[in-house]
């Protein structure tokens, strides 16, 4: 830690300082430590699934969706009162590799889990612990998410970190100014979607590429895609379809947000306080950015995405 402290760091979209690395900016120099001890000792298996998403592309709801999808065997989604997704925060169900699961002095042992782990990860692909990639077999789920409503989804986090800690809030010019210099979690952004996404054009069988709007539009589907994905599809009868429904309510964000563990609990990561649950839940809708950005601020974002994805086959 002293080490990686020593780094360049950034006030950024942040409460604390971000820290840079080779690929790009980590969220506290603890964090990074956890990904590095990540990158030497995770020893993947074939039958693993990790989540990777950038900071509030949706990774709370896809955490859930993927731990409904593939424990429904012995969590049966319709018994909802009974589901580990209803006594425990979705942080806790599926943990990221860098800030809970290597993040204490000794090394766990992950041995004992039974298959498939279900892990998560905000590190940029290039990044990826390196048995991810060297382990035949073992899936990678991506969110991508409109980068106005990350910015406007992060901004609004940070302030209530930022308020707690007695810190007076960013103006919305002075983030965006941030999240377009690439100064943002695990950012820049754009970088972090198209490493993902040029893994998913490679190898479509190992990166699942989903987007949130999309997500929101029909969630049944995308419930579908990624049944099938993990090599767990759904039937396509009636029993099928209702199994995929009960999934889709459990984790729906009026289902979650409303529970007593998300409205009270808290869930620990590395380098700071415990977070509130309901930090990971604000308004769960596509296009809230209109809200908050200026038209200047969104024309901007756009210029940029449009510039960074062209010819990569990416759309905007
Ligand atoms: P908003 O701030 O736009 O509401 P992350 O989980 O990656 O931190 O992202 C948080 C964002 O996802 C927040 O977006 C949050 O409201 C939204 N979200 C959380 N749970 C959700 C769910 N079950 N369905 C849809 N969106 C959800």
């Amino acid at each position: 830690p002293a080490m990686v402290s020593s780094l360049p760091s950034s006030p950024g979209l942040f409460s604390i300082p971000l820290y840079r690395h080779d690929q790009g900016w980590h969220a506290s120099h603890v964090s990074m430590v956890g990904a590095m001890v990540a990158d030497a000792c995770f020893a993947a298996r074939p039958t693993d699934i990790l989540v990777a998403t950038l900071p509030k592309s949706g990774t709370t709801w896809i955490k859930s969706l993927l731990f409904a999808t593939v424990r429904r065997g012995e969590h049966p989604p319709a018994a909802a009162a009974d589901h580990p997704l209803s006594s425990s925060g979705p942080h806790e169900c599926v943990r990221f590799l860098e800030s809970q699961v290597y993040a204490h002095d000794e090394v766990p042992d992950l041995c004992g889990l039974p298959d498939p782990r279900l892990f998560a990860t905000h590190v940029p692909y290039a990044a990826l612990p390196r048995s991810v990639a060297a382990t035949a077999g073992c899936k990678v789920v991506y969110v991508c998410r409109d980068p106005k409503d990350v910015l406007v989804s992060f901004w609004l986090f940070q302030n209530k970190i930022r308020a707690a800690h007695g810190q007076e809030p960013l103006d919305a010019d002075a983030a965006a100014g941030f999240f377009c210099d690439g100064v943002s979690p695990f950012g820049p952004y754009w970088d972090h979607v198209l490493g993902y996404w040029r893994a998913h054009r490679d190898r479509p069988d190992r990166v699942l590429f989903l987007r949130y709007e999309e997500m929101r539009r029909d969630p049944a589907a995308h419930v579908r895609r990624l049944a099938e994905f993990v090599g767990l599809p759904f039937g396509d009868g009636d029993r099928g379809a209702e199994e995929v429904d009960a999934v889709v309510r459990l984790c729906s964000f009026e289902r979650l947000s409303g529970l007593e563990v998300n409205r009270a609990g808290k869930t620990r990561f590395v380098g700071g306080a415990a977070l509130d649950n309901s930090s990971f839940f604000r308004r769960g809708v596509a296009g809230d950015w209109t809200n908050h950005l200026s038209v200047e601020t969104a024309r901007r974002i756009d210029a940029i995405t449009e510039a960074k994805f062209k010819g990569s086959g990416l759309s905007t």
